[in-house]
């Protein structure tokens, strides 16, 4: 027996069409066998009962098809048995138009479709209205829970149906699917919030009852509700206009101008110094690349990881500790309309002007400034590829949005499911002259230089920014003297020179703190120094210039032109 919905859709004219568009064959089929597209399967019982809208076209007396739109609660339309559907026909439009070409037309066509999961399912019927004393009929009909006055029932005897590709369905999704979606996610942000009340709860009073660390300072004077509205001493006045949470710990920040002014272009690499008051009261600044696309001068964009977590437990707190909660406060305090003053964003990192090949390769929250470059790149049209390591996808902010803005070009690795990046295979495998970019934790980036220069890769081909400069475990405390302020004093192993000075109230300038903007360069008047910087040329080494912030002292003793 011929497929009943062929038989229904396929005129002589469709079928002569199908000829000529060459798909008549992958149809012929549907002519031969036997048919089973007029009596419902429980897939299509199951499919139809989750519907909550179709599409239903009815004959006009004019020859008119008519289509409608019907909604209702899912599942308001009812399977009856394997050829029988019906639905109630609550009170609504007033135009009666279906329910008058039913009277004299009693030819119906359905089309159900699941957007989300795009399918559709198209049926053909002969509709007839329920008899107005059927009441058994009518209520099998009815929705318990659906407060809507039925006027009347229908019921149509299935003719034939036929599921549908799911080419050019959209997917949407209802309310009630986005909700499914979301609750889980609100409540994970409702627990994390819990979580990092106790832990700010926790923290307050842990600081409050270290005895040391009150005598010396003043910490944790100031309240959420202290913190200040407008803070920094910069000519450029930002103010937040947009917070998301990226990850658990990373949070984006949108700036825009305070006066809704176009803001500074700035190229790929650049950063910003942020004012932050610590909880002491004190401004001190933190440096955060730009990762918003530079071709943008609405706003900036900034993302900032919270590496209180990783701050040691209060008793064991040391200054170092101290200097280290910028970052939380920035997350604990700042709010959307907060205003900033800040300096000019700084570039220590940029591009290299070329058409060579460049690697960008990211840990962690270094993908901030590596972001931009990708984004410069693919608008520049230069080869590229951005590799971007991380311990699980979750912590690996923006990853989403690589994904979908570079295609092939982003190489992710998550470690936590086995899959590391082999930086000396990278690096070998790389295309001549390739140029590499690289942001990250300390260690990657000194694995990555270790390799670098094993394989003779030229210096000038690396280019690399640090986000944080850790002492070196075996640093040695030494004695620094002032020629001109006449002062002499101790650093400690786990202290810089920079922050040594600066406890000794001398004003030095001062930026990156991870020796690669030449700010905080001085002369040294007396002793020999280990360089860790990655600015100075040997010229400027050879002429007794050091940078505070890294460098140290090569023996016991240091006298600085200051
Ligand atoms: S502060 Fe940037 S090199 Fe020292």
């Amino acid at each position: 027996m011929a497929h009943k919905y062929a038989q229904l859709a396929f005129t002589e004219t469709v079928r002569a069409m199908q000829q000529e568009q060459n798909s008549r064959a992958g149809y012929a089929s549907m002519d031969q066998g036997e048919d089973y597209n007029f009596l419902l399967s429980a897939v299509e019982a199951e499919f139809i009962a989750q519907r909550d809208s179709l599409y239903m076209a009815s004959v006009s007396e004019t020859d008119w098809p008519y289509v409608q739109h019907r909604g209702g609660p899912k599942g308001f339309l009812k399977v009856l048995d394997a050829s029988t559907i019906g639905f109630a026909d609550y009170k609504g439009n007033r135009q009666y138009v279906s329910a008058g070409n039913f009277r004299n037309n009693d030819r119906v066509a359905l089309i159900f479709v699941d957007y989300p999961n795009k399918r559709r399912l198209k049926l053909m019927g002969r509709i007839s209205q329920v008899a107005e004393d059927d009441w058994q009929t009518l209520a099998s009909l009815e929705d318990d829970d659906y407060r809507a006055k039925v006027e009347r029932g229908f019921i149509i005897k299935v003719e034939a149906f036929d599921w549908n590709c799911p080419q050019h369905i959209t997917p949407r999704y209802s309310e009630s699917e986005i909700e499914s979606f979301i609750t889980p996610l609100t409540n994970e942000l409702s627990e994390l919030k819990a979580r990092l009340k106790q832990q700010l709860k926790t923290q307050q009073s842990a600081s409050l009852t270290n005895e040391g660390l009150a005598q010396n300072s003043s910490i944790a004077k100031t309240s959420l509700a202290d913190y200040p509205q407008n803070s920094g001493e910069g000519e450029l006045p930002l103010v937040i206009s947009g917070i998301r949470q990226l990850t658990p710990r990373i949070r984006a920040i949108e700036l825009r101008h305070a006066k809704g002014q176009a803001l500074p272009a700035f190229e790929a690499g650049a950063h910003l110094a942020i004012p932050v008051i610590l909880s002491d009261g004190k401004l001190t600044h933190r440096h955060y690349s730009l990762c918003s696309n530079p071709n943008r001068t609405d706003c900036y964009e900034i993302a900032v990881l919270n590496d209180h977590n990783d701050l040691k437990i209060a008793n064991e707190l040391d200054k170092s500790d101290i200097e280290e909660s910028g970052s939380s406060t920035i997350h604990q305090h700042f709010t959307l309309g907060l205003q900033l003053n800040c300096a000019q964003p700084k570039n220590y990192f940029p591009l290299e002007q070329s058409t060579d090949p460049v690697v960008l390769i990211a840990g962690g929250i270094g993908i901030t400034p590596i972001k931009a470059m990708a984004l410069t790149l693919t608008s520049l049209q230069r080869d590229f590829s951005l590799h971007y390591c991380g311990r699980s996808l979750d912590e690996m902010a923006f990853s989403d949005r690589l994904v979908r803005q570079l295609g092939d070009k982003l190489h992710l690795y998550v470690s936590d499911e086995g899959n590391k990046l082999k930086i000396e295979k990278l690096l070998v495998s790389a295309p001549i002259k390739a140029h590499f970019y690289f942001c990250g934790p300390q260690k990657m980036i000194d694995q990555l230089l270790k390799l670098a220069q094993q394989h003779g890769i030229e210096s000038c081909r690396l280019h690399f920014e640090r986000f944080e400069h850790k002492i070196d475990a075996s640093a040695k405390s030494f004695t620094v003297k002032l020629k001109r302020s006449a002062k002499q004093f101790r650093v400690s192993a786990q202290e810089s020179i920079l922050d040594a000075v600066l406890a000794q109230g001398i004003d030095v300038p001062f930026s990156c703190k991870t020796g690669e903007c030449k700010t905080c360069v001085v002369p040294v008047a007396k002793g020999n120094v280990i360089h860790n910087d990655e600015c100075l040329t040997n010229t400027e080494k050879a002429n007794k210039l050091m940078c505070l912030c890294v460098s140290r002292a090569a023996q016991d003793t240091l006298e600085l032109d200051l």
